[in-house]
């Protein structure tokens, strides 16, 4: 959006209307690519009614040969393509499409340099995500970002304090460091600093709210758990994908850690960190998983108490490890496990939402609620999501509320005034 309003184009409230049209995609799993699919079959036709219409893809998606060969030929409307290695160029690319009214395809399979100081239009004003740091070393077997997004590239220490501290002036009531795993953040630059270090830099400059996403466990550090447990507005709210909890799957998915790491790592969290609150990814159905191995995660979800948990069953990504292997669990038996798990979590996390319910927290407002026009909503410091009543003026603010009822999505409460 940044890039191209810098290039002097203005949104258009409806689709129909645009000259420009481009889809962001993602590559993590199948069933993203396959709404890109259908979202391709939706706006084709305005090619018809508007000749000059760019209808571009951009992203992981088309980052894979063979997808890219597959749109190319289903989708002649399609008309620049570009990978996530290109966004800087975008500029180029429009006017070369613009003016050549040819079809342009830009997908570097190597990543480039981080380029600082894109131009960035965030629609929310209180809340803002930044970018530390890209792509990702890892190599868990089943996923395809390292091969989409290239290897670890973190930003310049100073510019990331930069743009945090451009938000802060403007008012910014909360900020998310950004990264496919920012534990690793510096390890690939001279610089000395390490994500820690930028954490407690951030923190010092005032921001009201500071998150962070995504953390791999293998790498989360003692001294980022001492500086998380430091200072009052780094949130209380860890996002610790644990992908499953059998020590057999976790060697297979080479996660570089077990069952048992893993648990000690939530150990020391909680010591350290009074009120903690965290969150998970997991992944059911990895080939061959046995029946046993998935209660093994059930089991874990039981023990640590995750307050929110994302939750996919394994999609097989060309090109990756594990899709390579053979497996003897049918579709269906996976579906099965996955509804189990699912229902599971729902239980643990509305039973320990009660918890909150009297209690008065924090809440970021967010806006006006999405289910009721009367009611305003935001989020916890630990991502609680509530709704209340309350005047539209105290939307991008942080304003108490009393917890009356909890439910397994989110809360009802009540203002508290000061
Ligand atoms: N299949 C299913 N889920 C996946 N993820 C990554 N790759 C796959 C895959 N091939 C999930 C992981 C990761 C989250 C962002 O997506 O749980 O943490
Ligand atoms: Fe993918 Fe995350 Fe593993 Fe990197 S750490 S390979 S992004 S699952």
């Amino acid at each position: 959006r940044g890039l191209l309003e810098s290039a002097g184009m203005i949104r258009s409230e409806q689709v129909d209307d645009s000259d420009v049209i481009i889809i962001n995609t993602c590559a993590v799993r199948e069933n993203a690519e396959d709404k890109v699919y259908g979202e391709i079959g939706n706006l084709k036709c305005l090619k018809r009614k508007n000749k000059k219409l760019i209808l571009g893809i951009c992203g992981c998606m088309v980052e894979q040969p063979e997808i890219l060969k597959k749109v190319m030929d289903t989708f002649p409307e399609v008309n620049l393509f570009f990978g996530t290695h290109e966004v800087p160029q975008l500029y180029d690319l429009l006017y070369e499409a613009i003016t050549t009214g040819e079809r342009i395809v830009s997908i570097e399979s190597k990543a480039g340099e981080v380029i600082e100081e894109l131009p960035a239009c965030r629609l929310n004003r209180y809340k803002a995500f930044v970018n530390i740091i890209y792509g990702c070393n890892k190599f868990c077997t089943y996923c395809i970002v390292p091969y989409t997004r290239g290897k670890e590239r973190s930003r310049k220490f100073d510019e990331v304090i930069k743009e945090c501290k451009t938000l802060v002036d403007a008012g910014y009531q909360e900020i998310t460091l950004l990264g496919q795993n920012v534990n690793a953040y510096g390890k690939d630059l001279d610089e000395g600093h390490d994500f820690a270090d930028l954490m407690e830099a951030v923190a010092k400059l005032g921001i009201p709210r500071l998150r962070f996403t995504t953390s791999h466990p293998w790498d989360f550090s003692s001294k980022m758990i001492d500086v998380i447990a430091k200072y009052p507005n780094i949130m209380k709210f860890i996002h610790l994908p644990v992908q499953s909890g059998s020590n057999e799957v976790l060697r297979k998915m080479g996660r570089r850690y077990d069952r048992e790491r893993y648990l000690n790592l939530v150990k020391e969290m909680r010591e350290k960190i009074p009120g903690l609150s965290l969150s998970t990814d997991i992944i059911v159905g990895f080939p061959n998983e046995s029946e046993e191995e998935f209660q093994d995660t059930l089991s874990l979800v039981d023990i640590v108490k995750y307050e929110a948990a994302f939750t996919f069953i394994y999609s097989p990504r060309r090109g990756t490890p594990a899709a390579a292997l053979k497996d003897n669990v049918d579709y269906k038996e996976k579906s099965k496990r996955f509804q189990e798990l699912v229902k599971h979590l729902e239980v643990s996390i509305s039973e320990d939402a009660k918890r909150y319910i009297g209690g008065t927290y924090k809440v970021l407002v967010d806006g006006i609620s999405k289910t009721d026009n009367n009611m305003l909503s935001g989020y916890t410091e630990t991502n609680k999501l509530v709704h209340f009543k309350g005047d539209v003026s105290l939307v991008g603010k942080i304003v108490k509320v009393k917890i009356l009822e909890s439910h397994t999505y989110s809360m009802l409460g009540e203002l508290v005034s000061e």
